[in-house]
């Protein structure tokens, strides 16, 4: 079995920590958390998405890296090669389905992002007709020749981008776009909060009415907590065996939940405040931040521009993840041999791009087909973030727990002033594992 190639690792500690914040911060923090929040509760389901994050995603999150770097393979092996039973592999493989699922419908949204970007711009440009405002969302879904060939275009550069292996060059990249992102969100924030009926939709965000959540909003949060910290997926064991050794697992784990929370934060700022205004619903779903975000730049000079160069951001930002979504399948086959990567990239490329088509059509000629937890789309992300996510955290807590010998997971996990090692040990062990399973034996009965 070969170790992880020098060539694929990243280069600094900072590199790992940019990508592995790219994978993590994408559609889930801005697009996903939003529509569920709406869909679910608003305040009380960010009070249990962030209670979620912080005492379950945060040490899932520190047990995945420590695993990576623990096993530096592959991660149909890692399991593996750490136990000693082959066995446990199943763990890597039911990962690498959630994600490949995941990147069908990812790539469904990353699509809407392109034809945006390509009306924006013909607006622009003066080839297109109407304002920012008329764009209409469920116009530009329910078009499945458009949606088609967008994620088409959203798999085709994932695909080119994993091929030539260049994923490191986009470090230097992200420092730029990432920080830039943030204040483009941010000048979204005081331009929403400065909307007629603002002060509803921050209080809509903020304040936790409990009474609002019911049994599937707090599975949803879970979803949702794992969905953005890309949890569940085996894909930030990936990601830490590529990173340097001397990487550390703490404050790299805990930057990156750091850095989700603010921005699905700011997302739900941006958004909330400017519902009313526009005559929106917090339960518009998954268009939500489609609907909202092009009538608040039309309320700015310069809007149709500014809003082009947010839409290029927030492009970028969703592929920092579904290339990661992409490489953790091609590296379970190229297993560390770059030789077979351009071969693997198209192959995985065309096969999600296969089983997006109908995730698509589920907003046009397959809207009728409903099932389930909804349409096929819907279907698609309960059963990834609902279902893998939880049961590949849950059943890796086993791993971690009960074949894993505490003194090597000690050694990676580092020393520290506060001795965190026993109490994080002792939680990933006996708490997390209840706590995940409750949770989701919970929805079953709900
Ligand atoms: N965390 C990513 C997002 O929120 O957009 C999605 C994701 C990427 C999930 C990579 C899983 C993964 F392995």
């Amino acid at each position: 079995m070969n170790e992880v190639s020098k060539q694929s690792q990243w280069k600094t500690s900072t590199g790992f920590i940019l990508a592995s914040a790219g994978s993590a911060i994408g559609l889930g923090a801005m697009w996903k958390f939003p529509y569920m929040a709406g869909v679910y509760g608003g305040g009380a389901f960010l009070l249990m998405f962030l209670v979620f994050t912080i005492f379950i995603g945060l040490p899932l999150l520190i047990m995945e890296f420590t695993i990576g770097k623990l096993g530096r393979t592959y991660t149909t092996a890692i399991f593996g090669k750490l136990s000693g039973k082959k066995w446990t592999n199943i763990i890597g493989w039911s990962g690498n389905l959630a994600v490949f699922v995941l990147f069908g419908f990812y790539s469904v949204v990353g699509g809407w992002i392109i034809i945006y970007i390509a009306q924006v711009a013909m607006q622009l440009v003066g080839l297109g007709s109407g304002t920012l405002g008329s764009i209409h969302f469920d116009q530009v879904i329910s078009n499945p020749v458009y949606t088609i060939i967008g994620q088409g275009i959203f798999i085709l550069i994932t695909m080119v981008i994993v091929m030539l292996g260049v994923e490191h060059g986009l470090e230097k990249a992200s420092k730029v776009m990432m920080p830039l992102l943030f204040v483009f969100l941010i000048l979204i924030v005081i331009k929403s909060l400065s909307l007629d009926g603002a002060a509803e939709g921050v209080r809509f965000i903020l304040e936790p009415r409990m009474e609002d959540l019911s049994m599937q909003g707090v599975l949803f949060a879970l979803g949702q907590s794992f969905f953005a910290l890309s949890l569940g997926t085996t894909g930030m064991i990936t990601y830490a065996s590529y990173a340097p050794k001397e990487m550390t697992i703490k404050t790299s784990a805990l930057s990156i939940v750091i850095m989700n929370i603010i921005v699905s934060l700011l997302a739900g700022l941006a958004i909330f405040p400017a519902i009313n205004a526009f005559g929106y619903k917090p339960e518009e779903g998954p268009g939500l931040l489609f609907k909202v975000l092009p009538r608040v730049f039309e309320q700015m000079s310069f809007g149709a521009g500014f809003y082009l160069i947010f839409l290029i951001l927030f492009l970028f930002a969703a592929l920092t993840s579904s290339i990661s979504l992409l490489e953790l399948n091609v590296s379970i086959f190229t297993k560390n041999d770059n030789r077979k990567r351009t071969k693997v990239a198209v192959i995985g490329s065309v096969l999600v791009f296969l089983i997006s088509i109908p995730a698509t059509l589920s907003f046009s000629s397959l809207s009728g087909i409903h099932f389930g937890a909804g349409s096929i789309f819907d279907n698609m992300d309960f059963l990834v973030s609902n279902i893998l996510m939880p049961l590949g955290a849950f059943a890796t807590t086993l791993f971690v727990g009960q074949l894993l010998k505490m003194k090597d997971l000690e050694k990676v996990f580092g020393r520290d002033r506060l001795k965190l090692f026993v109490p994080w040990y002792y939680l990933v062990k006996y708490v997390l594992p209840v706590v995940i399973l409750l949770v989701f034996v919970m929805q079953l009965f709900k």
